[in-house]
């Protein structure tokens, strides 16, 4: 490994400073639920990849009318559709069903596999986790609400060793994109991660400790697969796995300081608040086009 101060950060800071002056073109969409996922899918006309575009391990990807063939090993049940929408390149990645059960991947993991996989496969310029989450009321959070997370944390890894308790919170910044909300009508809110759509009491102290406007079951993973960098520049916040920013969108189905069951109250939402969610990455997209990473 390269020792600090041999000049790889210089290098470092060259290359996030080149991908913030380009145009964003390459978007990846993370979503974890395909009722979120194909409104948005018809929306910007996407295709769905087929089977036989999957490379097999070892295999280059090949280039063929400006699209890139995917590294997805086989068998995966990842999803990818993908077209060109106005000037960007446009691939909404869904987890998939699980080959067993039949129902959506959600969870931490299938969205830190895919999400690598895919920052691997197509250098995005941009990725956008879309997704729905439960609200606190207590801190402003209603129905349909759709919030711009500020910063996250997992609620649902406990290892009480010092600085290991840290590391098993794992606090991070989300990107700050001041001009994108100026622009658009969302609130601004923290959010706390775990695997589990219910609260048990311990979930609810660390989200409490985490001051968690939001609760979801994705962000942690892609918050730590992207670690956002300060470089100082008025583009603060970037990745050193991956050169570009990341925007996590969170869409309020459901209540956790309320009086309804959650699961209930999320799948009688769940339609309702998909629209108000793909209305908002529509609006990111279209506010996204033509830019560079510093406008945001
Ligand atoms: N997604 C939607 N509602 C949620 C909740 N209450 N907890 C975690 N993820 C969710």
């Amino acid at each position: 490994m390269a020792p600090h101060g041999d000049g790889s950060d210089v290098a470092e800071e060259a290359i996030v400073a080149d991908a913030e002056r380009r145009p964003i073109s390459t978007i990846v969409i993370i979503i974890a639920m395909q009722t979120e996922a194909l409104p948005l899918v018809n929306k910007f006309q996407l295709l769905e990849d087929s089977d036989s575009l999957y490379a097999t391990p070892g295999m280059e990807p090949k280039i063929y009318s400006n699209e890139v063939y995917l590294w997805f090993p086989k068998g995966v049940p990842w999803v990818r559709y993908h077209g060109f929408y106005k000037d960007l390149h446009i691939n909404i990645i869904w987890p998939g069903k699980d080959p067993k059960l039949g129902v959506d991947s959600v969870g931490t993991i299938p969205a830190s596999l895919v999400t690598y996989a895919s920052i691997q496969a197509l250098q995005p310029d941009l990725i956008i986790n879309a997704g729905t989450a439960g609200g606190f009321k207590a801190k402003g959070a209603c129905i349909g609400d759709v919030f711009l997370v500020s910063d996250a944390a997992f609620h649902d890894r406990r290892i009480p060793i010092p600085v290991f308790d840290l590391y098993g919170v794992g606090l991070r910044q989300a990107l700050s994109t001041p001009n994108l909300l100026n622009e658009l009508n969302l609130k601004v809110g923290k959010l706390s991660t775990g695997d589990s759509l219910d609260m048990s009491p311990q979930d609810e102290a660390s989200i409490t400790t985490n001051d968690a406007t939001v609760k979801d079951m994705e962000i942690d993973a892609l918050l730590r697969l992207t670690v956002n960098l300060d470089t100082g520049s008025s583009c603060r916040l970037r990745s050193r796995s991956f050169k570009g920013p990341v925007i996590f969108l969170k869409a309020v189905t459901d209540i956790v300081d309320g009086e309804k069951p959650t699961a209930e109250e999320f799948m009688q939402n769940l339609a309702a608040v998909t629209a108000a969610l793909d209305l908002a990455v529509t609006q990111v997209v279209d506010f996204i086009s033509g830019k560079e990473n510093c406008l945001l």
